[in-house]
């Protein structure tokens, strides 16, 4: 079964497979866990500040905007059991344009450098690319970011234009933006 958005050409699969990474639609019910890494200290530092710069209310509007898509990241716990790390997604599907603007963040530390992001990155962008009819995906990460970065770069985006800043609830902060085409 698919899930479908408002934006009726968006079919949104259950799952996104990985060799270590499942991608799933976000629920309601995932949001008891992303409280509480709004507190990890990364997510406060890299990941809010972004989403605030936009959209002060981000959590509400999840399931409320129709350009918005965001997956639970997924991996094997023990047994069978599947454990809910973090969250990719877009938060403007541009469809006029066929871009979008993605963010992401695993959401405690004992789970970041393992390979998780990256390969969760990927699932997104082959969804973007072969599924969604994106041309491209874009990301703005603060530019003392510089594992985002790498990841980022890893993958195959490319810098494009000249830092940038925004405004954010600490002051104002440098961004800088990545791109990546089909
Ligand atoms: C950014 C983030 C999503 C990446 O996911 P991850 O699972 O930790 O990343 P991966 O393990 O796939 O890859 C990390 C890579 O960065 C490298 N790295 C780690 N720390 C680094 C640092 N301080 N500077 C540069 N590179 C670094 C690792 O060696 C690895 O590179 P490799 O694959 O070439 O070996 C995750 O770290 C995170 O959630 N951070 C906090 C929130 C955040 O910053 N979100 C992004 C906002 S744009």
């Amino acid at each position: 079964m698919t899930t479908e958005t408002t934006e009726s050409r968006i079919k949104i699969p259950p799952e996104l497979r990985g060799e270590r990474v499942t991608l799933r639609p976000l629920r309601l019910f995932d949001m008891f866990r992303i409280i509480r890494w709004l507190f990890d200290n990364q997510i406060r530092r890299f990941f809010k500040p972004i989403l605030s710069a936009d959209n002060q209310n981000w959590a509400l509007t999840l399931w409320t905007r129709r350009d918005t898509i965001i997956f639970s990241i997924w991996i094997q716990g023990v047994g069978s059991k599947k454990v809910h790390i973090g969250n990719i997604g877009f938060q403007e599907v541009d469809f006029g344009n066929n871009e979008a603007e993605y963010g992401f963040g695993i959401g405690s530390e004992e789970n970041r450098n393992k390979g998780y992001g990256t390969e969760a990155l990927e699932l997104l962008l082959d969804f973007a690319f072969n599924q969604l009819g994106l041309s491209s995906v874009y990301a703005r990460v603060l530019v003392n970011n510089t594992r985002a970065i790498h990841v980022h770069e890893g993958v195959g985006f490319k810098q494009e234009g000249e830092l940038e800043k925004i405004r954010t609830p600490d002051g104002l902060k440098d961004v800088v933006q990545f791109r990546i085409t089909k």
